[in-house]
């Protein structure tokens, strides 16, 4: 790891509640080429706890290894060496398949079914009868925005990518598992969809369920998620809550419009105009700054929290380590 970036990466305690995830130096090698005999480690001794009601999201670059630690805690492909526990059992255990959901990356859905065939499909491997089905069916397809009319007799293979992001989160949703893992459950969704998948997501969060999730939609990560990860060329660089990562900081942008001048001044200093408003930064909690404005006859039209997004958080952390 490089010296530059934040140095709260340790194995993880004994947890006092078992965690949904743990992984105790997990490392994956692939073996590639024609003979087998090149290798490429996606992912380097990865120590990483997820707690119950957790929303992780795992970010990083392209190439990160990413989705092979998810198919890792999975069980769809072996780890080389370290270990790691899925809801306290060893990954790979099938006991505890039935507590979980997965969207793949890419899903990948038999062409000649149509949405509701591959639902029965899936909730038929999870034992639900015939009347669960419809019913848990005609609920995932309202959740995930599809019309179940307008689906009836359309092959999957006449879905659109977003449609098939739709059914795959359905899929995923079934058995209504403890434990949700998405593999970029944004992909390929318009904003619309983005929107539902969020919805979806945190609607799930509420439930007091888990979610484990990858994407590259860090604005969406930033207000979902209670912790996250960043995984760079194999390599878990930091793990920890956005204030953790970004800073708890108690300076605040504001923008307002009208208000005493002179007053304004001595709250904000540096105080500029442009297009009819006011923008300063305010110093310490904003109560007192908001009364004062209040009692002069001053709007506020904006007050938002001065830090990094996550956005510049990742573009910082993965900049440092190719410059080292
Ligand atoms: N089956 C495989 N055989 C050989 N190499 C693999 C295999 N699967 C993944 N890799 C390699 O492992 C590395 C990590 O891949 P992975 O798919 O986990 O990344 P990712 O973070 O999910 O990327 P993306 O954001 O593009 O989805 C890459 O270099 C990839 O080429
Ligand atoms: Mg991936």
């Amino acid at each position: 790891m490089s010296a530059s970036v934040p140095s709260f990466v340790a194995p993880p305690a004994a947890p006092s509640a078992p965690a949904v995830v743990a992984t105790y130096h997990l490392t994956k090698t692939y073996r590639t080429g024609f003979w087998l005999n090149q290798f490429v480690t996606s992912l380097k001794q990865c120590n990483l706890l997820v707690q119950p009601g957790e929303t992780f999201g795992l970010l990083g670059p392209n190439g990160a290894g990413k989705t092979t630690l998810l198919k890792l805690l999975l069980g769809i492909v072996r780890p080389t060496s370290g270990r790691a526990t899925l809801l306290g059992q060893p990954i790979g255990d099938r006991t505890v398949k039935h507590r979980i959901g997965y969207l793949p990356e890419n899903p990948y859905f038999y062409d000649y079914l149509t949405g509701p065939e591959l639902l029965s499909y899936t909730a038929g491997l999870f034992g639900l009868s015939a009347v669960q089905q419809r019913q848990r069916i005609a609920e995932l397809l309202d959740i995930v925005g599809l019309d179940a009319k307008a689906i009836a007799k359309k092959p999957l293979k006449k879905y659109s990518k977003g449609m098939l992001q739709r059914v795959g989160l359905a899929q995923a949703l079934i058995n209504d598992p403890e434990v949700v893992f998405l593999d970029e459950p944004m992909s390929g969704l318009d904003p619309m969809g983005r929107f539902l998948v969020r919805d979806v997501i945190l609607t799930l969060k509420q439930k007091g369920k888990t979610i484990f999730f990858n994407s590259h939609v860090l604005s969406d990560v930033e207000t979902i998620c209670d912790r996250v990860a960043l995984l760079d060329q194999g390599e878990l660089l930091c793990t920890g809550t956005l204030d953790e990562l970004l800073g708890t900081s108690s300076r605040y942008q504001v923008s307002g419009r009208g208000g005493n001048l002179d007053v304004l001044g001595q709250w904000l200093p540096g105080l500029q105009f442009q297009q009819g408003l006011w923008h300063g930064t305010l110093n310490g909690e904003p109560y007192d700054f908001l009364s004062s404005l209040r009692g002069m006859g001053g709007t506020l039209v904006e007050l938002k929290l001065a830090r990094a997004t996550l956005e510049d958080f990742f573009i910082e952390q993965i900049d440092q380590r190719r410059k080292t």
